[in-house]
């Protein structure tokens, strides 16, 4: 493994994404459950993104699987599920979630960096789905994996990414320091990309559909206790000006291609 993303996995072993997002006791199905609910309340354009529902009896590879609340969604949707987790932490979190929620005959997991997918899987995986959420920014190195990505793909392959955007309302106040941490302070190794950006970076790959979504709105700390109350200015904004915002300065890329 190469230093950055050694340094990445201590990273991501001392704080698994999102783990802190319940209260409840840690590993059972409550604790998993309030932090699915929290998850696609604040993120709702995860589900309109991912299309969990699509692939059942599919094959679905994720790429940096989290505590996996996306894979239980495409579990619970009937897919065949492989992923691959850099922090060993995640892992185990993942396989213990999957193992309690009973989709361990459908799903394979990895604890390996996404640079080394090609020692686990090729094109004969015939995969319909290769998503990833969040991920590839924080990799070492995101053109050997999208060289890895290209060629695990086949003509019917689809593969979603998302990366952060340069061009966001978190972007802008990051630069001038009035960024308020929601999640991921500290996180050593991140990248952000601009629509030319990911005209140069899937130069290879046939880009179907690029949007932007997500700025967050709520009070920090109410937020960590579960209560979302917003700050007055996102408050008393029409929501259509909010929505415009998001689709123009949202700081998630949700980028979607083909082969
Ligand atoms: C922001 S979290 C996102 C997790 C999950 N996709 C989600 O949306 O909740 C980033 C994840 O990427 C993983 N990661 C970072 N670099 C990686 C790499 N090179 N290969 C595989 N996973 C990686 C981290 O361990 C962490 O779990």
């Amino acid at each position: 493994m190469d230093r950055l993303n050694k340094i990445s996995m201590k990273y991501w072993n001392k704080q698994p994404c999102n783990i802190k997002h319940s209260k409840k006791k840690f590993l059972s199905k409550d604790y998993f459950n309030e932090i699915s609910k929290k998850r696609y309340f604040v993120e709702p354009h995860i589900k309109d993104f991912a299309n969990f529902k699509n692939y059942k009896n599919k094959n679905v590879l994720e790429i940096g699987f989290g505590i996996g609340t996306d894979a239980i969604e495409f579990l619970k949707s009937g897919a065949n599920y492989f992923g691959i987790e850099l922090s060993d932490r995640s892992f185990d979190i993942t396989k213990k979630r999957i193992e309690l929620f009973k989709f361990t005959s459908n799903s394979t997991l990895i604890n390996d960096e996404a640079e080394n997918l090609d020692h686990y899987f090729t094109s004969k995986h015939n995969f319909h789905l290769i998503y990833s959420f969040g991920v590839l920014h924080h990799s070492s190195s995101l053109t050997k994996c999208l060289k890895i990505i290209y060629k695990l793909m086949n003509k019917n392959t689809i593969c979603k990414i998302m990366l952060y955007a340069k061009n966001s309302y978190k972007y802008f106040l990051m630069k001038e320091n009035l960024i308020r941490y929601e999640a991921q302070k500290g996180v050593p190794v991140i990248d952000f990309y601009d629509h030319n950006d990911i005209k140069m970076v899937f130069k290879k790959f046939k880009i179907v559909d690029v949007q932007q979504r997500f700025i967050f709105p709520y009070k920090i700390k109410q937020y960590k206790k579960n209560q979302y109350i917003k700050l007055n200015h996102f408050k008393y904004m029409d929501k259509k000006i909010f929505n415009t915002l998001e689709r123009n300065l949202g700081e998630h890329l949700l980028i979607t291609l083909k082969k």
